[in-house]
Order: C-alpha cells, then structure tokens, then sequence
C-alpha cells in the first residue's frame, strides 16, 4: 500500500479513500523508524544454530570456532573452547577467556588459571581429570592504553553462548559441576544466585548429578589486600569439591 506507483497501476486513486487499511498506513509510517531500532534492541542473540546436533566435543569444538551468536566474536583474537578429558567427571566453569587465554586459544592458561592450577594441587584435585570450559566463550574487552582490559559480559551475552555449555554438558555428562564465579553460576543457575551466600553448597541440577559454586579465581587476584583470606577459602570449597568428587566415585562403584 505505501508503493505509490503500484498502487496507481492495480487500483483508481478515487477508491484508495475506501480502503479500511488505509487509514493507519500514516501512522504506521511515521513510527515505522522507532520500531526498527526497538526491534534491533529486542533483538536475541544466540549460538543455537551454530551448535551442531552431535555429542563427539571434537566437532563441537570446530563449531565453535565459527560461531557469530552474538557480537563477541568479531573483536576476539579466537574462540577459546572448553578442554579435558571427553569422560570427565567434573567440569569447570569460568566466566570467559581473558587476554591471554585469547592469544593462546586455551582456558585458563593466564594468571587466574595459574592460580587455580596451585589452589587445585592444594585441595588434591587433579585438572587432567577435570574439563575446564567458560560460560561465554570469546574474550570480551576494553581498550585501556595498549593493554585489552576484561570486561564483564551481559547477561545476553551469557545466555546467547549458552548453548555451547549446554552441547559440553551434554556431551560429558559430568558428575559435578563447578562454577567459578557469578558468571557460571548466572549461566547454570539463574540471575538470584548469589555466590556470597551459597558457595560451597551442592545442589542437583538437569546438566549433572550435582552443582556447586564458587569464588572465580580472577577475583581474588582483584583483592590484594585480602589475598590471604580469600585464597584460603577459595582452598576450602576446592578440598569440598575434592571429598564430593571421592564420594560420588564411590556410589558410582557401589
Ligand atoms: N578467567 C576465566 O573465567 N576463564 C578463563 O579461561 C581465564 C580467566
Ligand atoms: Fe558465539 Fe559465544 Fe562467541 Fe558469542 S561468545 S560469538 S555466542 S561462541
């Protein structure tokens, strides 16, 4: 109706006034721009349709890399993908690579991942048996000087890569999982959970026989002046995870 020289052609101009429609065509016109760019902010981003319908990792994995589900990918180095053992029975969550994870294509491979490597040894949880994977999948940055300064991604951004935790779970199978950080738990959990007051507890879950969060290991880096305290209890919920790890071993044998 709004194609001037199509509607000349099929109808008479005197008969246009007679249109029901034609009525709301000028206002639908006018706010036709607000509407679009309302549209592109409702918008859902997700992975979906980059995740292929299979449970072998190695194919998810070279998915992945091609995966355009939301924004992130396009100023990311790569897509830093889960790793570890395909029959693992712990999976780990973060939050998402950071600088370095980015440049090498591994998680945490960086100062965190250092961090955890050391409070793991500490608690007696061995990481070769544990898949360790991310919540969001490209590293999300800042600009800050010369250095890419991590930057926290939205809640979209969690629940567009989603489908990329969900295809590692479901392909494991895990026993436990881990997560590291609000993040992870956001992703697996829901927006009420709050770290601060539930670390520590094992709860079920649809992806695994039990869940469990914690502190992220980036955090305790980001509070020097309690790195002791925090460090410890980081330690603490990992020897937890370590005795549920020898317990659900042990009902799996019974
Ligand atoms: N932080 C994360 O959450 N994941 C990584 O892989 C590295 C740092
Ligand atoms: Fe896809 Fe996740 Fe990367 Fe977004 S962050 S492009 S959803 S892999």
């Amino acid at each position: 109706r709004v194609k001037l020289k199509a509607m000349k052609a099929e109808m008479p101009v005197r008969h246009w006034a007679t249109l029901p429609e034609a009525q709301i065509i000028p206002n639908l016109l006018a706010k036709a721009g607000v509407r679009v760019v309302d549209m592109a902010k409702n918008q859902k981003t997700s992975a979906a349709e980059w995740v292929p319908a299979t449970k072998d990792l190695h194919l998810l994995k070279t998915a992945a890399a091609k995966c355009e589900g939301c924004e992130l990918y396009a100023r990311a180095t790569q897509v830093v993908f889960g790793e570890g053992r395909p029959d693992a029975k712990v999976v780990m969550v973060g939050e998402q690579p950071g600088d370095e994870e980015d440049t090498k294509g591994h998680p945490f491979v960086g100062p965190a991942g250092r961090l955890l490597n050391k409070a793991m040894v500490e608690a007696g949880l061995d990481r070769d048996q544990i898949y360790v994977t991310n919540a969001v999948k490209h590293f999300k940055w800042i600009e800050r000087g010369k250095r890419r300064i991590h930057a926290k991604p939205s809640g979209m951004e969690i629940s567009s890569c989603r489908p990329w935790l969900e295809a590692e779970l479901a392909s494991i199978q895990p026993e436990l999982v881990v997560c590291l950080g609000a993040t992870a738990a956001q992703s697996l959990m829901g927006r009420e959970f709050r770290i601060t007051s539930e670390r520590g507890i094992f709860f079920p879950h649809r992806w695994a026989k039990e869940l469990v969060a914690t502190i992220h290991p980036s955090a305790i880096l980001r509070m020097p002046e309690r790195y002791e305290e925090e460090y410890a209890l980081f330690v603490h919920d990992l020897k937890l995870i370590a005795a549920k790890v020898k317990e659900l071993d042990a009902a799996a044998r019974a």
